[in-house]
């Protein structure tokens, strides 16, 4: 059976078009909807050129009251049906409630080798730290912020002149290859976690 993919963006959406763009051929899953918190996000355009459904529930009417902007995405995730979620470029923290109702279900992809560096700056943190090596890793979503189990994770070299930007690029490029991979694997039911290179 072909799981139904929801893609939730807030950006440029680089990361949905890896993933939508892995979804063909023999590969286990499809992306029914992609979702975005922002209606000025780039990503949008790029998934209806793709002929992908989009939706936007734009979370400042709804100020501080989070369990109401997740009740509205909730609306619109009901009707799509998804059997995984994957939060990609997604800059809303998300709370207990919505983690629980989608557990087991849902990903995201993190720019750091969790549990290294959660939250935000990840890539200025590592290079002030002095770190050799930087990364990515996709994970399952849990209530702690970036604390879910890692299924997969891939390392970058941090060189001496790197900057945030030069080093956030480089692993930008390896983003775009774990998180299909991930999904794949996920999406056919293998959540052993993979480390590369
Ligand atoms: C990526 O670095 C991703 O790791 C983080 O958001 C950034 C932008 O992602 N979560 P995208 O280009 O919008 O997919």
């Amino acid at each position: 059976m072909t799981k139904r993919v929801a893609i939730l963006i807030s950006g440029g959406g680089s990361n949905m078009v890896s993933l939508v763009e892995d979804m063909a051929g023999d590969h286990p899953a499809r992306p029914v909807i992609v979702l975005s918190n922002r209606a000025d996000a780039g990503g949008l355009e790029k998934a209806k050129a793709r002929g992908i459904p989009t939706a936007v529930v734009d979370h400042r009417p709804f100020g501080s009251d989070r369990p109401a902007f997740e009740a509205a995405l909730n609306h619109v995730l009901d009707q799509a049906r998804p059997d995984i979620i994957c939060l990609a470029g997604f800059m809303r923290v998300l709370t207990e409630g919505f983690v629980t109702r989608w557990q087991g279900k849902m990903l995201n992809i993190h720019p750091s080798l969790l549990p290294k560096y959660k939250g935000l700056h990840t890539h200025q943190r590592a290079i002030e730290a002095g770190d050799t090596e930087a990364g990515c890793s996709v994970h399952e979503v849990t209530a702690e912020l970036d604390g879910g189990q890692v299924l997969g994770q891939v390392r970058v070299p941090i060189d001496p002149d790197d900057t945030a930007d030069s080093l956030a690029a480089k692993v930008l490029v390896q983003e775009h290859m774990l998180y299909p991979l991930i999904l794949r694997r996920f999406a056919s039911g293998d959540r052993s976690r993979i480390d590369l290179p």
